[in-house]
């Protein structure tokens, strides 16, 4: 078992991990002085029952009162109107200004739980515990909330939110072992995305325990599954440690380079595809296989930006492929549709793209308003 500080100048925090956790949620929050009289959980409809109840009984079990709000995680509803219906339920259900939201679920359910108690009377404090690999070393570290925005008929991803660090995280590796198998191969491309930038964060050994220890991560295979889990959120601390708000500037990387492969991931993930190319039930793209795929895209941009030499993208295409992502995206639109939709992304800056491309083993940079014709060329590696 391990624990993580989080140092951002908003808020200290600890990040547990370990197996069978969950049962000690209660005795952890009030070790970590979250002493509500009620607490209101906001559950992912797809935490299975027995996982659930373990979380309440612990919250229970300390003298708390719960209350509780159900969502179906889906990118449609990460939407305002879900978080008014929460900021309705959790105000119907009496919470007070020093109460707690506590998150149970996965990555779509904390962003909108962690903005909720962003602007519940104005803010109040919440626990995050994260059931999906994505959530654990991602979302539920680092305080992003937020929702997507519906906008001339087009989605745009987490363009509406609040950072809002949480109180306390829960991460128990107890609940990954049922986790749906797609679901999980989608968290591990934010483990590759975070081993491609592990020596900022003083972890350059990352991209190494991942390629040797897939195997066993496949399996679940509690200790690698830990050990991977722990190293990931170590690299997400440090960074995130060092930019809160992400206003490093573009020369020193800082929290943005976390955003490896998602301004192409985010346009792959809301553009409309044409499904009849593509085998059943490839599209919709989750979002950790559509980041998986623009870390692609950005890997064979840094190629041919020559921030790395020819042959890395080959290595983390292989890498991509062990771990049951997608390496290419049939009925993607052309890279021209996909470009189009890139520039919605909210990190662009005075219209210039900013895009973070590899730099070197564990390392990455920001290229801002790289060429138009190489970030096509880059695009075209996921297209068959
Ligand atoms: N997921 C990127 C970040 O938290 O900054």
């Amino acid at each position: 078992m391990g624990q993580i500080r989080i140092d951002t100048p908003s808020r200290s925090y600890a990040v547990h991990v370990g197996a069978g956790l969950l049962a000690d949620l209660g005795s952890l929050a009030r070790a970590a002085n979250v002493a509500p009289g009620r607490v209101h959980m906001i559950v992912d409809a797809g935490v299975p029952g027995e996982v659930v109840a373990r979380a309440a009984d612990a919250l229970a079990g300390v003298g708390w009162r719960l209350s509780r709000s159900n969502v179906v995680p889906s990118e449609a509803d990460k939407s305002l109107q879900t978080v008014h219906r929460l900021l309705q339920e959790v105000a119907g259900a009496g919470l007070e200004r020093s109460d707690v939201i506590v998150a149970v679920g996965g990555g779509i359910v904390s962003d909108m739980a962690g903005f909720v108690a962003s602007a519940y009377r104005r803010g109040v404090s919440w626990v995050c515990v994260p059931t999906t690999l994505l959530s654990m070393v991602d979302a539920s570290v680092g305080g992003k909330t937020g929702v997507n925005l519906r906008v001339g008929g087009q989605l745009y991803k987490n363009m509406a939110g609040a950072f809002w660090q949480p109180a306390l995280v829960i991460a128990d590796t107890e609940t990954l072992t049922s986790l749906d198998e797609r679901e999980f191969r989608s968290g591990l491309a934010e483990c590759i995305k975070h081993a491609m930038l592990g020596a900022h964060a003083g972890d350059a050994g990352l991209m190494a325990f991942t390629r040797a220890g897939l195997a066993d991560v496949l399996d679940r295979r509690p200790g690698p599954l830990g050990e991977l889990v722990e190293r990931n959120i170590r690299v997400k601390a440090a960074i995130v440690g060092d930019d809160e708000r992400e206003l490093a500037p573009s020369e020193a990387g800082g929290r943005a380079l976390l955003n490896l492969g998602h301004t192409f991931g985010h346009a792959i993930e809301t553009i409309d595809a044409d499904a009849s190319k593509a085998p059943s039930g490839f599209w919709p793209v989750t979002h950790g296989e559509a980041v998986a795929l623009g870390t692609l895209c950005a890997t064979r941009l840094g190629e041919l930006l020559k921030t790395v030499g020819e042959g890395t993208f080959d290595q983390v295409r292989a890498l991509v492929g062990h771990a049951g992502l997608p390496t290419t995206a049939p009925g993607l639109p052309g890279p021209e549709a996909v470009l189009e939709r890139m520039a919605h992304d909210k990190k662009a800056q005075g219209g210039k793209l900013r895009l973070i491309v590899p730099s070197g083993p564990g390392l990455c940079r920001v290229v801002v308003d790289p060429p138009r014709e190489v970030v096509l060329r880059a695009i075209e590696v996921v297209r068959p």
